[in-house]
């Protein structure tokens, strides 16, 4: 919402006068002063004017989780345990996954409740690379580098993936960098070039790291730095 709409809304004046205290300087967001009435103003911003608060700002969360296998990606389920019970009770309200790990999968998992913030994390066409560490039931060919460089083609979304990074750690290891988070995307993929996924981690969103220092199951917020790196 504008600072000046919610100046109008909160503070019983007209838009106009709304403008006028703005542009005196009697507006503070998030404890800085702010001229600009047309500023975009979310619910996780304080606003202040003439010391009063016309907006707390709602605490915004950012997690990352070390997520083991055997837990859903998903807020509730009625027959497998989700992410979210890995979780003290009292973050858990108002909390989204930032780009689902299928059940079996493991790995980094960012959890907010700020959704302008994970869309940047998620959404295919910005692009943000994740990065898996992946194991195949059979040795990965040689030619299946250039096949994902060049896209695979998806049929059911009528599309072709981004060129993604392939990178041999071993004959049945490779980390594998794709640019998109499509719905059992990493697993197609290798199935598209008659391989089959037998594990999955992710071990990096943008640039985003597991941290090392995490078990599986265990979380801790993301740093002022980490969330930044993604709002950029
Ligand atoms: N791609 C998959 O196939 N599964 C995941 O969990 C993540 C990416």
């Amino acid at each position: 919402m504008k600072l000046s709409r919610i100046l109008s809304n909160q503070n019983g004046v007209s838009r106009k006068q709304a403008n006028r205290l703005i542009a005196a300087g009697l507006a503070t967001v998030n404890g800085q002063v702010c001229t600009d009435a047309a500023t975009e103003v979310d619910r996780f911003a304080s606003v202040v004017v003439e010391g009063k608060t016309l907006q707390a700002g709602e605490p915004a969360i950012y997690l990352m989780l070390h997520k083991p296998a055997g837990y859903l990606s998903a807020t509730e389920d009625d027959e497998h345990p989700t992410v979210m019970e890995l979780l003290a009770p009292d973050l858990r309200p108002g909390l989204h996954i930032a780009g689902r790990l299928d059940r079996a999968s493991t790995g980094l998992l960012i959890l907010t409740n700020d959704g302008l913030w994970s869309r940047r994390l998620t959404e295919p066409r910005i692009k943000l690379p994740k990065i898996y560490r992946v194991s195949t039931a059979y040795p990965i060919s040689p030619e299946t580098a250039q096949r994902f460089a060049e896209g695979i083609w998806f049929n059911y979304e009528q599309l072709r993936t981004s060129p993604a990074r392939l990178e041999s750690l071993a004959a049945t290891e490779a980390r594998l960098t794709i640019y998109e988070g499509r719905y059992h995307q990493v697993k197609r993929m290798f199935h598209a070039v008659g391989n089959r996924v037998t594990a999955l981690h992710r071990e990096q969103m943008g640039a985003i790291r597991l941290d090392a220092t995490l078990p599986p199951g265990a979380y801790r917020p993301l740093s002022r730095q980490e969330t930044a790196g993604v709002s950029e």
